[in-house]
């Protein structure tokens, strides 16, 4: 999808102009892939917009850039603070966000320590992520997820999408909108960029956070509501096979947000229609997201944009 300019950047605490937000060639970051990353969406909403569990995005980036020792000179006050304002002076919504902190342009050489970190913000509009009206059609990856030990899955670090990119060609050139990688002992992971959830006679199953997946905000969001609706919710260790046998599959993602899927490997998911668990789950968040039903569990900071209005989209 074209990335569609909006007029202002967040550099390092000022809005600078879009097409002046550039680094150099030698940047760490271009030879060394060290950056940390959010992806973040912000919703119309009946009276303007708001942004979707924006604290818990900013905690993961500053989560991310403590495992690389990167040292982010603002709190998480002051990072969210940062979203808001950018989201309002660009006034486009709905819109994706995009904070970014990486190290650029200081001494050649792996050692990251004295080439210095900078931070920017930026956000544009963006559309549905994971094709498939009537639930995507998706396969096994022969890639696996990170080893432990070798990147930290728990960091939304640029270099980990070399692998997710991987996956998601590899599913791509085979004629599937996604790949589901295992981890390296065999165990269900995750999608190129979203988490995974089975359902089986009513029992909602996803991978726990040591089948190396990311900490995905929206697989919390998706145990929060589940819980709330008395859906029994088991994290275990998942084998591949149970998802040939799952009644119901679905990713969840800011990107993809709630995304049924239809067919894994080309063996039908059910009877190949959005499942009624994935239903009830995804009507929710998109209520909440949308300001539909009552946001109670503080997900959404309101901003001030008229999402009827976005200029740039
Ligand atoms: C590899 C991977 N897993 C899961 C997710 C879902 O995480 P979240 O819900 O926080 O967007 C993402 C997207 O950020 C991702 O890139």
């Amino acid at each position: 999808m074209p990335i569609t300019p909006t007029t202002n950047i967040w550099h390092n605490g000022t809005l600078i102009p879009w097409e002046k937000a550039q680094i150099h060639v030698m940047s760490h970051v271009v030879h060394y892939g060290s950056s940390v990353f959010e992806g973040i969406r912000c919703y119309g909403q009946p009276q303007g917009a708001a942004i979707f569990r924006l604290p818990e995005h900013m905690q993961r980036l500053l989560d991310s850039a403590r495992i690389y020792r990167m040292p982010l000179p603002y709190s998480l006050d002051q990072l969210c603070s940062a979203v808001v304002e950018l989201t309002e002076a660009n006034k486009v919504a709905p819109c994706y966000l995009r904070p970014i902190a990486f190290r650029g342009y200081g001494e050649a050489g792996v050692n990251p320590k004295n080439s210095p970190v900078e931070v920017y913000i930026a956000n544009f509009p963006w559309g549905k992520y994971v094709s498939g009206e009537q639930g995507a059609d998706v396969c096994i990856s022969s890639w696996n997820r990170l080893a432990p030990n070798t990147m930290p899955g728990l960091a939304k670090a640029g270099a980990n999408y070399m692998n997710s990119q991987l996956i998601r060609m590899e599913a791509e050139v085979n004629g599937y909108a996604e790949g589901i990688a295992l981890d390296t002992n065999g165990y269900l992971a995750e999608g190129s960029g979203e988490n995974l959830f089975l359902v089986r006679n009513g029992v909602l199953y996803t991978p726990p956070l040591a089948n190396s997946v990311l900490s995905g905000i929206t697989r919390d969001s998706i145990l929060t509501l589940a819980r709330h609706l008395g859906i029994p919710v088991v994290e275990q260790g998942l084998p591949r096979e149970m998802i040939y046998i799952a009644d119901e599959v679905f990713f969840v993602g800011t990107a993809a947000e709630v995304t049924p899927i239809r067919s894994v490997d080309r063996i039908l998911i059910g009877d190949g229609s959005m499942g009624p668990v994935t239903k009830q789950l995804s009507d929710e968040f998109f209520g909440i997201a949308n300001g539909l039903k009552p946001d109670r569990f503080g997900w959404l900071t309101p901003v001030n944009v008229n999402a009827e209005q976005p200029v740039g989209a």
